[in-house]
């Protein structure tokens, strides 16, 4: 039976991979350690995970327990630290989304994949996810023929959107901003659905509703003296979940989960356009806002005989009461056609359980090609940091080649 070993303690680590690994695939899998830079957190963790051992530090884990098998669901920014580290130790790694966040690190990682000879697996849940995985099927199929362009646009509410900005989501330098934490999950989507690499990146980004320190603000939502008339007051005190394992834990290490939408430390895009060509000269257009009345996306994707249009709009981050089911064909000829796919409302439309099986069954059947390796997960993560230096510089730029043994090379879009 391979040994795992998890980084991270938060709400992503608990309910994806840990309360999984140690009841419904206890027994196929062994899940022997838990380590994170917050020792209440992983506590916490361990004591609904039937005692499974905590570390106090990462390579303490490594060599008690020897592992098959390190998965990372820590903080995006320290991905890079730990994934480096399990292959270097001779271990395959499962990192969350991003892979990481910027292209050094993301240089680092594919070295020390190369120089191990051991493998990242990329969790890109959303490929698993039915109505996801039956665009593709279709696009294989052929039924729009060659994919020329997609428009994809993505809103988050104020409730979900807002949440990235209470948190160390909120800084560049810890997450690389919403266009590499959030929009990884889908340039990967497209990234698939083209069949193609993406070569070139043109992007705009602008802060227009959270940040910036430009209202009269507290500190945090349970201290704040305008908790009766901010539109974003939240009580973490009703959330028994974040109450134990973020404010009980807090004393640690200062992590505040009901951060102010102002605080002045804000410095990630709340509305963001990027325009993405491929190597089969398909392009992208895509938009991210993150305060959005209601959350959903749309997207259409146009072909040499057709254009396929799908569309899911949804109250909370799960995709709970989406009502994505139906995928509309319209052909050249002028026929069309409706798709319906039957569709799970369990965690994020179904992906996530069917992510755990490939990942800790082994040899399940792949002919989708739902299961992402480093370089997929770079190649979706290189659109979004290569996006925020086009913003910064203005001009429209090329994907870096991140292959090891390719130097950084700095160039723009000229062609
Ligand atoms: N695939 C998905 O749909 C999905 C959904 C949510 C989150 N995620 C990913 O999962 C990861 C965790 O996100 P989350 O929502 O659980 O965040 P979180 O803030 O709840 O948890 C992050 C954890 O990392 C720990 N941490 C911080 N610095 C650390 C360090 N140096 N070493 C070890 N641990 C450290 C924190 O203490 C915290 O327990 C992120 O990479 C995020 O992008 C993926």
């Amino acid at each position: 039976m391979k040994k795992y070993v998890l980084v991270g303690a938060g709400s992503r680590a608990l309910y994806m991979f840990a309360k999984p690994m140690a009841t419904d695939w206890k027994g196929i899998i062994s899940f022997e350690g838990v380590y994170d830079s917050n020792p209440l957190r992983a506590g916490y963790l361990s004591e609904e995970c039937g005692g499974i051992p905590v570390y106090d530090h990462f390579h303490e884990m490594l060599s008690a327990v020897q592992p098959d098998v390190v998965i990372v669901a820590s903080t995006d920014y320290t991905h890079h630290t730990y994934i480096v580290e399990a292959l270097r130790a001779g271990c395959d790694v499962i990192s969350e989304k991003p892979m990481t966040i910027d292209e050094e690190k993301c240089r680092d990682i594919l070295r020390a994949e190369q120089e191990s000879g051991k493998k990242v697996t990329v969790t890109f849940n959303l490929r698993f996810a039915p109505y996801f995985a039956r665009v593709k099927e279709l696009l294989m199929e052929g039924v729009i023929g060659e994919v020329y362009q997609i428009d994809l646009e993505w809103f988050l509410d104020r409730r979900h959107g807002a949440d990235y900005f209470r948190r160390w989501h909120a800084e560049m330098k810890n997450s690389g901003g919403l266009l590499v934490h959030k929009s990884t999950h889908h340039f990967d989507i497209i990234n698939w659905w083209m069949n193609s690499k993406p070569v070139e990146v043109h992007a705009f980004g602008t802060r227009r509703v959270y940040g910036d320190d430009r209202q009269d603000h507290g500190i945090r939502c349970l201290t704040c003296h305008r908790q009766d008339d901010c539109e974003f007051y939240m009580d973490i005190e009703q959330d028994p979940f974040i109450q134990k394992y973020y404010q009980q834990a807090e004393g640690e290490d200062g992590y505040f989960r009901d951060r102010c939408l102002f605080d002045r430390r804000i410095d990630i895009y709340d509305t963001m356009s990027v325009n993405v060509r491929y190597e089969s000269e398909a392009t992208l257009t895509y938009s991210l806002v993150a305060y959005s009345p209601y959350e959903g996306w749309r997207a259409a994707i146009n072909g040499s005989k057709g254009r396929i249009e799908v569309s899911n709009t949804y109250s909370n981050a799960d995709m709970k009461q989406g009502e994505a089911s139906q995928i509309r064909i319209y052909r050249t000829d002028g026929t069309s056609e409706i798709v319906e796919v039957n569709t799970s409302a369990e965690g994020h439309g179904g992906g996530d359980a069917k992510l755990r099986q490939a990942l800790f069954e082994g040899g399940v059947a792949d002919p989708l090609g739902q299961q992402a390796d480093s370089h997929v997960g770079a190649e979706s993560l290189l659109i979004g940091a290569t996006a925020n230096r086009s913003i910064a510089e203005g001009r429209a730029l090329r994907l870096p080649d991140v292959s090891p043994g390719v130097g950084v090379q700095r160039e723009s879009a000229s062609r």
